[in-house]
C-alpha cells in the first residue's frame, strides 16, 4: 500500500524553504491546479504559516494529505510528543496524514525516536507514520521496532543520483519511498536527453523526470514558486515512458549527483 499514490497524490507540493506571502501564494496556486498533499516540516518553521495558509482555503479535511516531520532536536522522549502537540496546534489539525522521523538521529538514538514515533500514532496524532533518509539498514531496523508498518521513507529521487540499490531494499521491505528535490532544484530543466524523450510526447524534461519518478513506483515531492512550473510537475498523467525511454533515463543515475548531501547535512548517514 502507497498512502500517496493509491489516494491519487501522485505529487505534494514541498513547502521548504518558503515562508510569509511567497508560502501563501506558492500554497494557494497549488491548491488551485490540484495539489492536495502539502510536505512540511518542524525544522521549516513554517507549520504555523501553512496550517494558517490551509485554513483559509477551506478545503475538505478528508482532501487532504498533510506530512509533516519531526526534528531530530525533539527525538528525546521528553521532547518528542509536546513537539508533535506544538506541530498540531500550528497546523489546526487533530491529526497529520503522515509524520516522519525527518533524519536518522547523530546520535544513534534512533530506537528512542522510534519509540516516541509508534507512541504519536498510537495516540491519534498521525495516522499513518514513517521514515525520512534513512538508509535500508536503518529501515529494517525501524520496522523491527515499529508495530504499526511505516508508510513512507522520504529520500532524495531523481534520475541524477543512483538510488538502485535504496529502492530495491525498499521494495524487499515493502516500504514505498517518496522522492524530495524531485526536480533536481530545476536541473531536470537542463538536460538535453530528458528535453528528447519529451517532445514526441508534448511533455517538458522536468515532466518526463517526474514521470519516471512515479513508473519506478515513487510518489513525488516538489516546490516551486512559478504557476507554470507548479502546473507542470503536477501534470504527467496521460503519457506513459515505455521500458526504451525508462533505461535510457536509467543511465543518467551514473552522475549520481546528490543535492543534499553530508556537506550539507553532516549528521547525514553513509548512504553507501
Ligand atoms: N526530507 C528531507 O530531508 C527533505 C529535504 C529536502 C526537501 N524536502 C521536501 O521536498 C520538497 C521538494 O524539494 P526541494 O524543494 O528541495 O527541491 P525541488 O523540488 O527539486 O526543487 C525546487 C526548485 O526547483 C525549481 N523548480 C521547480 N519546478 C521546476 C520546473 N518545472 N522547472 C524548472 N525549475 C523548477 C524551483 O524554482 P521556481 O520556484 O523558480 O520554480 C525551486 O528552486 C521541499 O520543499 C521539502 O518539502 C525534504
Amino acid at each position: 500500500m502507497n498512502v500517496y499514490l493509491d489516494a491519487g497524490h501522485d505529487v505534494s507540493f514541498g513547502t521548504f524553504p518558503l515562508r510569509g506571502d511567497t508560502l501563501a501564494s506558492a500554497m494557494r496556486l497549488a491548491a488551485e491546479i490540484g495539489y492536495r498533499s502539502f510536505d512540511t516540516a518542524q525544522m521549516y518553521g513554517n507549520e504555523r504559516e501553512v496550517g494558517a495558509c490551509l485554513a483559509s482555503l477551506g478545503l475538505p479535511r478528508e482532501e487532504l494529505l498533510i506530512t509533516t516531520k519531526v526534528s531530530p532536536n525533539n527525538f528525546a522522549s521528553e521532547d518528542f510528543l509536546p513537539s508533535v502537540e506544538q506541530s498540531l496546534r500550528d497546523l489546526q489539525l487533530d491529526q497529520v496524514d503522515v509524520l516522519l522521523l525527518h533524519w536518522p538521529d547523530q546520535h544513534g538514538q534512533n530506537a528512542v525516536a522510534l519509540e516516541q514515533l509508534q507512541k504519536a500514532h498510537d495516540l491519534g496524532y498521525a495516522v499513518n507514520i514513517g521514515l525520512s533518509n534513512y538508509t535500508i539498514a536503518m529501515m529494517e531496523d525501524a520496522m523491527a521496532r515499529l508495530s504499526v508498518r511505516p508508510v513512507a521513507n522520504q529520500v532524495e529521487f531523481h534520475p541524477f543520483l543512483n538510488t538502485e540499490k535504496l529502492l530495491a531494499g525498499a521494495q524487499r521491505l515493502g516500504l514505498p519511498l517518496t522522492a524530495y528535490c524531485a526536480v533536481a532544484r530545476g536541473k531536470m530543466a537542463t538536460s538535453a536527453l530528458l528535453d528528447d524523450i519529451g517532445r514526441p510526447h508534448g511533455k517538458s524534461g522536468t515532466q518526463v523526470g517526474l514521470r519516471w519518478t512515479l513508473q519506478k513506483g515513487v510518489a513525488i515531492n516538489a516546490m516551486s514558486t512559478k504557476a507554470e512550473n507548479i502546473r507542470l510537475n503536477f501534470e504527467l498523467q496521460g503519457f506513459q515512458l515505455d521500458d526504451d525511454e525508462m533505461r535510457r533515463i536509467d543511465g543518467l543515475m551514473a552522475e549520481d549527483f546528490r543535492i543534499v548531501n553530508s556537506d550539507l547535512v553532516p549528521s547525514a548517514p553513509d548512504w553507501d
